[in-house]
């Protein structure tokens, strides 16, 4: 472990070398006019950018590397922290190259990660560092260092899908934005949002895949809700981002939509009835594999509830009773249970 912790110091520190060495290159690289003129085109203020530490990888194959020549020691740590990638050859060269440098740091404000954009139209469109010692992008949220920054205590927090949508919401004073990192949202930054802040409310982009993610969002929100937590759902309109919405409705306008974020049970019904429309019995069979993963019984209970006067019943209880659900638990379902003292409800359809 103490040798674990050395290294570790060490990919920090290299970590924030590279950061700083992509934001001098912002400054004073002989390419810096096309980064300025991108930065430009997705109207990125330089006060955004030093906030968030954008920087610049420049082109070519040893521009981190060439400042690590007489350093074999710290380019064996290059490549373990995932900024350095060794050909088949074992000739090493830098991963990040003619990218934005977006850095990704931890809660303690340490450099953990890049996520690199192509200034344009090339792919991959964003080139994010690898799992290493040091970063673990399912445990990670972009933007939350610079938020609490910002907010100790925030009263809520939105997920965003991208880097850009963070970015351009806090240029926007919008400025308590987080995103998952490419990936879908975790449980882990699930866990780590429902208890930094009062509300969550979820924003993906308006698109397909955007509301795919706000499903496995919900999803993964269901188990490890507890009383008290608020996670919501904003949609926006066809094609938007947050970035390209803030930019045409501001803060005020941005903030108005999210008032009509809806909360969990809302989005959970609303997407069943649209899914199963008047099938009542369908869309409650699909409502209960939902509602059983609920670890918290309050709202198990309330869910439940919610789909008792959906399909038109007067409580959780007339609902098991006329559909048949039998208990599948090791204890006696008892009222106790439903008022959120005893083990959570396992149902199942008999
Ligand atoms: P802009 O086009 O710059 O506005 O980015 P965006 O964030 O709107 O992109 P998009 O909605 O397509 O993707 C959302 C997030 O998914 C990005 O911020 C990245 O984290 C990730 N992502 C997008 N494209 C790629 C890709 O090509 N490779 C990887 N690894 N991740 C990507
Ligand atoms: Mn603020
Ligand atoms: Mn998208
Ligand atoms: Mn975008
Ligand atoms: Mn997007």
């Amino acid at each position: 472990p103490k040798k674990d912790q050395g290294l570790s110091r060490d990919l920090y520190q290299l970590m924030e070398e590279a950061n700083l060495y992509y934001q001098s290159q912002l400054r004073q690289h002989s390419d810096k006019q096309k980064v300025i003129d991108y930065l430009d085109f997705r109207g990125l203020s330089s006060k955004v950018v030093e906030q968030f530490g954008i920087g610049f990888a420049p082109d070519g194959w040893d521009g981190l590397l060439g400042r690590y020549r007489q350093n074999q020691a710290a380019q064996d740590k290059l490549l373990t922290a995932g900024m350095l990638i060794a050909n088949d050859n074992g000739k090493r060269y830098d991963r990040f190259r003619d990218r934005l440098m977006f850095p990704i740091r931890d809660r303690r404000g340490r450099v953990v990660g890049f996520g690199g954009r192509v200034l344009g139209d090339g792919t991959p469109k964003y080139l994010n560092s690898p799992e290493t010692p040091i970063f673990h992008k399912g445990n990670e949220l972009y933007g939350l260092y610079e938020l609490k920054q910002r907010h100790r205590d925030p009263q809520q927090v939105l997920i965003v899908e991208g880097y850009m949508d963070v970015v351009a919401l806090a240029q926007f004073d919008v400025d308590y934005a987080v995103a998952s990192l490419g990936t879908a949202t975790t449980a882990e930054q699930f866990q780590l949002l429902v208890r930094s802040a009062k509300e969550v409310i979820c924003c993906y982009d308006g698109d397909k895949a955007g509301k795919a993610a706000a499903w496995r969002a919900l999803e993964t929100a269901l188990p490890l809700l507890k009383p008290g937590d608020v996670v919501r759902f904003m949609f926006l309109p066809q094609g938007e981002d947050p970035d390209t919405m803030v930019r045409q409705v501001g803060k005020d306008g941005f903030e108005k939509l999210m008032l009509d974020a809806l909360d969990l049970p809302a989005f959970l019904f609303e997407t069943l009835t649209a899914q199963y429309g008047t099938d009542k019995s369908a869309l409650a069979k699909q409502a209960i594999t939902l509602i059983e993963r609920v670890q918290d019984t309050v709202l198990q209970n309330l869910l439940l509830e919610n789909l008792a006067h959906k399909i038109g019943m007067n409580s959780a209880d007339d609902l098991k009773k006329k559909l048949g659900f039998a208990v599948k638990q090791q204890q006696p379902m008892n009222k106790k249970g439903l008022q959120g003292r005893g083990t959570p409800l396992r149902l199942a359809i008999a």
